[in-house]
């Protein structure tokens, strides 16, 4: 599915959901977790994020790639793996990130949080699992991204002995990754547009960090509202 826009065309009952944004709320909720984050609760609105700071919840996110003035982090995941943060619960609100979650969440089995930077660690899970998986990809504002499509073709790749592909879309998404494998840095760096946009807005290195395959091996997964490890 590329983008949230499209996901009642998906039959997400007794499914399981990989949902990603690569650039940059899955890679923040991955890494950070994986440094030490205790749980991230993914919400709509700057309201309820703040809502939950009054909880002692640490609030992180963005608006258009820029830090809403009053959390206390952006999305960026060098951010978000802070000692600081380590034991620590942060809600969260991103301009397509969370709300890709947030309608996963309403029809699908499980939930899995997946980006490049945990893209293996994922498929073994769904070879495990024996379900039938929808890759929610969270694009932008309705279109789709390029690096969320690598990611969905990254996954697909690992996972080709295992699946039948039953849509265009992920045919599309595994031959795309298969073209842009060896240099998926370049590939998001130079042609993603949101890539282009996180350059203007001097979030440069994250693009490099977020391009990275298996940085580590986090399976995080909604339950009750809430991701954890
Ligand atoms: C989003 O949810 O749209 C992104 O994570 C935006 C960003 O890169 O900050």
């Amino acid at each position: 599915c590329l983008t949230p826009e499209i996901l009642s065309l998906h039959q997400l009952e007794g499914k399981i959901a990989v949902v990603t944004d690569v650039l940059r709320a899955t890679s923040c909720m991955v890494a950070g977790l994986n440094a030490g984050v205790k749980s991230v609760i993914p919400v709509m609105t700057v309201e309820e994020a703040l809502d939950y700071s009054k909880k002692g919840y640490i609030t992180a996110g963005e608006r258009g790639g820029v830090k809403v003035k009053e959390f206390t982090i952006g999305n960026s995941p060098q951010e978000h793996m802070q000692e600081e943060y380590h034991g620590k619960d942060i809600c969260m609100t991103t301009t397509n990130g969370t709300v890709a979650i947030t309608e996963a969440k309403k029809r699908a089995d499980q939930i899995v949080i997946g980006a490049l930077l945990n893209v293996t660690v994922v498929a073994e899970f769904l070879k495990s699992a024996q379900k039938d998986v929808v890759i929610i990809c969270a694009g932008w504002k309705g279109n789709p991204s390029l690096e969320d499509t690598l990611f969905a073709g990254a996954l697909i790749d690992r996972l080709q002995e295992e699946c039948n592909l039953t849509d265009d879309a992920s045919f599309m998404a595994l031959t795309q990754y298969k073209a842009c494998k060896d240099n998926l840095v370049e590939s998001i760096q130079f042609n993603a547009s949101h890539a282009k946009r996180l350059s203007g807005l001097k979030a440069k290195s994250d693009l490099a960090f977020c391009a990275q395959e298996d940085y580590c091996d986090a399976l995080p997964i909604l339950r009750n509202g809430e991701i954890t490890i």
